[in-house]
């Protein structure tokens, strides 16, 4: 089964549990808040899932859109957050949106593509941005690149200094690191970068 699959067939489970601000750790809702501060022009949440992040964006001011390829997850976050626009699409899609975006937020939506497709997803991404545009990335970290049993299907870590390289390879200088590991939880990253 793929990951889309997967998410298809649990997408109300997760949104139940993980589709909600109140769901998040406080040092994530103020990261997302600050880099979305800091962003001139529209934001895309990629991979949006239920949309959480993409509505309290909106909320907060900002001209947000999400896309997500699983249909479950748009009709919930169109059903959960009726201000706010969806739209079902891939990564592969943002070829038709080059510069379009002034911020992308891609949390946790990077976690299940193989390893080798990442380059050209980043490389993706950055072509979306406007130029200066700024984008967020987050994911699990690792002392190494490798898979694990995630919840809901196959996931990779990723050592955030590896991923900081395929970020500056793919066209971005990055602004900060952020790493923690709070307990109970697999250790977390997020980088901040900009498109040079
Ligand atoms: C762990 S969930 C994260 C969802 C949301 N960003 C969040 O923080 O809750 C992974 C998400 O990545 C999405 N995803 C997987 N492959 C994708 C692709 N090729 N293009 C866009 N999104 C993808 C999945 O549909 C799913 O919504």
């Amino acid at each position: 089964m793929t990951a889309l699959d997967a998410y298809s067939d649990r997408a109300q489970e997760y949104a139940s549990a993980l589709g909600r601000l109140d769901a998040m750790a406080l040092q994530d809702v103020r990261r997302i808040e600050s880099w979305g501060g800091g962003v001139d022009g529209p934001i895309l949440d990629a991979g949006c899932g239920p949309g959480h992040w993409t509505a309290h964006l909106s909320a907060l001011g900002h001209e947000a859109c999400g896309v997500d390829p699983v249909p479950a997850f748009v009709q919930i976050a169109r059903r959960e957050h009726p201000g706010t626009e969806y739209r079902l699409g891939s990564f592969a899609d943002l070829q038709e949106e080059h510069g379009a975006f002034g911020g992308i937020l891609a949390w946790y939506s990077l976690i299940h593509l193989p390893p080798e497709e990442v380059p050209s997803v980043l490389a993706l991404l950055h072509g979306a941005l406007r130029p200066t545009g700024r984008f967020l990335l987050g994911f699990f970290d690792g002392a190494r690149q490798e898979s694990f049993d995630h919840a809901v299907a196959t996931a990779q870590f990723w050592p955030a200094e590896q991923m900081v390289e395929l970020l500056e390879r793919a066209g971005f200088t990055i602004i900060d690191l952020e790493r923690r590991q709070d307990p109970g939880a697999r250790p977390h990253a997020s980088i901040s970068a900009v498109r040079r």
